[in-house]
């Protein structure tokens, strides 16, 4: 079975409470638990990881080959806009990669217009709230079954 890593990046262990107008009033649970059943309808398998920690997402991108995980999924929240290491770490892994956004980043601050893994990823879905991770889903099961 064909395995996709789904990586929540810092705070989104909050949603449903954190800056409503914004991201909404759904539970990182509730976004699971739709991911889970669009996979499963799917014949995937989700692994699915929040962190607040830069080095926790790093360490897992990193072992993802050796876990034979066919693509990631990924929402790197902050970590978007600043980590070298977490876009380092998808360009060596040369899995297929696709960066998801609640918000459309693009019209918010300027300093969130600025992804550094987007050069890396496959694609990038911004601004559909919840339907961003359910695109982005569909679009990296596409990608493992071309
Ligand atoms: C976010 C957008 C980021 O700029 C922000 O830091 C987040 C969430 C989104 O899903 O819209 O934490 O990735």
């Amino acid at each position: 079975m064909s395995k996709i890593l789904v990586i929540h990046g810092p705070n989104l262990n909050l949603l449903g409470q954190r800056e409503k107008d914004v991201y909404g009033t759904t539970t990182l649970e509730e976004i699971n638990a739709l991911l889970l059943t669009q996979a499963k309808s799917a014949g995937i398998e989700l692994e699915i990881l929040q962190s607040n920690h830069e080095g926790d997402i790093v360490d897992a991108i990193g072992k993802s080959k050796a876990k034979n995980i066919q693509a990631i999924l990924m929402n790197p929240a902050a970590y978007t806009h600043t980590s070298v290491a977490i876009r380092d770490a998808v360009a060596a892994m040369d899995i297929p990669t696709v960066e998801v956004h609640l918000s459309n980043i693009y019209a918010r601050e300027e300093f969130r217009h600025t992804s550094l893994i987007a050069p890396v990823a496959h694609g990038q879905v911004s601004g559909f709230g919840v339907e961003s991770y359910l695109l982005g889903l569909q679009a990296v099961i596409k990608l493992i079954n071309k």
